[in-house]
């Protein structure tokens, strides 16, 4: 018997030797009890960092969806899969059921088949959070056609690059979307997209706002009616363990985007897996995580993860603050909710508000909290764990990424003990190493270094789309034999781990991801913008903030400093988001620059920080003079 569920912390180390012991044993027992397969592997895994290249139950045969609902359905037909509530609280809530969930999504399949869509094919998912969402990526999976969501968050331009990298014919969207007060108009923004993506064939268009939109001849299909007339079984597709499931853009520290493709089995087995025992999933638990599905945290762990499990996940439509802050507490206790995982941003704009937003509500039913994404400060931790948690429910500070697939790690609620700040140990199955920067691995506790993984887990990502050769340099290049997460982590005295931030040039805002490449690409489009560069600087709700220094060309001189600092932020708006907008715009006479012409982001986060007192040598740079006269300037 596999211990799938961990109960304590003795036995955590019992599985956690094993699993490190003999991975292929400890996966292959996880995968033989808990799962359906249309036939048994004939390997678990065979592997190579170097090229690089990994496989997990290489030839076994299966559909994700019969794991998620089929298998479910004579035990817990009737029981809620997805609870979803709306944006508004007036309107009624849905409770979708196993079995609903099941019509819903061989419905949704038969229509994206008979609409020609295969195996294999790339169907860009672009909606809101609201049910259908869940529904397209299911029967994406169902047919094995491949999904690609992109955040419904994303501007127009953002959304055409990923389509036009990923080869989509297809493109799922809505009407228009609910944010708090705001109506979004999302087809007027895929149209727009569409413009400049001439591989798109046909988009479906979902029915959510009722907004008044432009139906283009020939390319926009509104799907109600076709779901209407659609057959409510369907035959699942058979799949190879290593077909892919889905793809999933992260952002760069250069270049454009990547997307991470992901396999089947592997990732069904670990997201199932890791669901299971970081949020002590029991059976009538009612679980909820706030992430957008556009994101690696709803694949796994509001979609695929849950359901895999027969669980009951919460599908929130709106955000924390409507109709007022109190929100999420609300939610938590019209549906009783038992698990609660959030983002640390999340954590701090609410702590920010009168405490009466919480304590209205009886938040008793909970369990279990969760964060992720990003690190959680001291006082944030304090705020949920006193005030949510009422002292009473562990918080699982989770750590992973878009490309782990699922949850690396966290501490076992209820086993590990949690410290603040810490996401303390790894999941079974993950071995993780501290690494210097000469590329030795930092043995011993109370050490600091990169963090790596240096044997393969199921839920990897096996690589970037149409880009096999960046997936190696990105990831697999900085140390021999090891994945490289882009993180710098400490373990203390005991061996717990705590992530220190990334050491590379992403930043992360409000949880969201952001190169600086990007950005700064948008900015250097102004005409009148000679170049620029953008550092982080620690913001109190959204984690960090961005800080451009921006120098002019000829053609921006004399022109209105604060005219230009808005005509920048939109043009960020336009091609990335409204997120990637900059807090505070400098402008320069120069950038530090390394006499190679590399820029010294290192000096310009400093002078952001406000902490100059050691900003190093600066003596061999191509012009010191420059630092003067950016700290002198420089917006506290
Ligand atoms: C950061 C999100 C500290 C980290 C699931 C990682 C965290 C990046 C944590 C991945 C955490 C995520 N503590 N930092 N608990 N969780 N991160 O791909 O820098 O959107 O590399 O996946 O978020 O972001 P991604």
């Amino acid at each position: 018997m596999s211990n799938y569920h961990i109960k304590h912390l003795e036995e955590y180390w019992q599985v956690y030797r094993k699993s490190v012991r003999n991975p292929e044993n400890f996966w292959e027992e996880i995968a033989e009890e808990h799962f359906l397969w249309r036939k048994k592997w004939d390997k678990v895994l065979s592997w190579d960092f170097s090229k690089p290249e990994v496989k997990w139950f290489e030839g076994a045969k299966l559909n994700i969806t019969e794991n998620c609902l089929d298998r479910h359905l004579a035990t817990r037909a009737d029981k809620t899969a997805i609870l979803f509530e709306p944006n508004n609280p007036d309107e009624e809530s849905q409770h979708i059921t196993y079995r609903e969930l099941h019509e819903r999504v061989s419905r949704f399949a038969n229509v994206l088949k008979s609409q020609g869509i295969d195996k294999g094919d790339r169907v860009c998912v672009y909606l809101p959070m609201i049910p259908e969402l869940a529904v397209a990526i299911l029967a994406c999976a169902r047919i094995g056609a491949i999904h690609s969501v992109v955040f419904a968050g994303f501007s127009s331009t953002a959304l055409a690059t990923r389509i036009n990298d990923c080869d989509c014919e297809t493109i799922i969207c809505s009407d228009g979307s609910y944010r708090g007060k705001k109506t979004i108009d999302l087809k007027s923004i895929v149209d727009e997209a569409l413009e400049s993506c001439p591989g798109i064939k046909k988009s479906f268009v979902v029915k959510r706002t009722h907004t008044d939109v432009v139906m283009k001849e020939g390319r926009d299909i509104w799907l109600q009616p076709l779901l209407d007339n659609a057959s409510p079984t369907c035959k699942a597709t058979v799949m190879d363990a290593e077909d892919p499931l889905f793809v999933l853009y992260t952002s760069g520290s250069t270049g454009k985007p990547k997307g991470m493709v992901h396999t089947t089995a592997g990732y069904m087995v670990y997201t199932a897996y890791s669901f299971k025992n970081v949020f002590q999933y029991r059976e009538n638990d009612i679980y909820w995580c706030t992430a957008d599905i556009g994101w690696i945290t709803g694949h796994s762990y509001i979609v695929y993860g849950p359901l895999a499990n027969g669980a009951t996940s919460v599908m929130f439509e709106g955000v924390p603050s409507y109709p007022d802050y109190g929100r999420f507490w609300e939610i938590v206790e019209k549906h009783k909710v038992t698990q609660f995982y959030t983002a640390p941003t999340a954590i701090r704009a609410l702590a920010k508000e009168n405490i009466s937003y919480v304590d209205k509500y009886d938040l008793s039913s909970l369990k279990v909290l969760g964060t992720v994404g990003e690190p959680i400060n001291e006082e944030a931790w304090h705020w949920y764990n006193d005030n949510v948690g009422k002292k009473n429910s562990p918080i699982a500070d989770t750590w992973f990424q878009t490309e782990t697939g699922g949850i690396m790690i966290s501490p076992i609620p209820y086993s590990t003990p949690t410290i603040p700040t810490y996401a303390t140990l790894p999941l079974p199955g993950i071995q993780l190493a501290l690494m210097d920067e000469n590329g030795k691995e930092i043995k011993g506790n109370q050490v600091e270094g990169r963090l790596t993984i240096k044997y393969p887990w199921p839920s990897m990502a096996r690589s970037i789309y149409g880009d096999h050769e960046r997936y190696k340099n990105t990831y697999f290049n900085s140390f021999e034999n090891m994945y490289f997460t882009g993180d710098g982590a400490l373990r203390d005295a005991v061996g717990y781990y705590r992530i220190t931030g990334r050491v590379d040039d992403v930043i992360i805002i409000s949880g969201h991801n952001l190169g600086t490449a990007p950005i700064e690409d948008a900015i250097n489009e102004h005409p009148a913008v000679a170049e620029s560069a953008i550092v982080g600087f620690p913001h109190d709700i959204k984690g960090n903030a961005l800080y451009g220094y921006i120098t002019l060309k000829e053609a921006g001189e004399g022109r209105d400093h604060d005219n230009l600092r808005k005509e920048i932020n939109q043009l960020i708006a336009d091609r990335i988001g409204a997120i990637a907008k900059l807090d505070k715009i400098q402008f320069t006479q120069g950038l530090p620059k390394t006499r190679s012409g590399k820029i010294m982001r290192r000096i310009l986060r400093k002078i952001a920080c406000n902490d100059t007192s050691n900003l190093g040598d600066i003596s061999t740079l191509l012009n010191p003079e420059v630092v003067k006269d950016v700290m002198a300037k420089a917006i506290i």
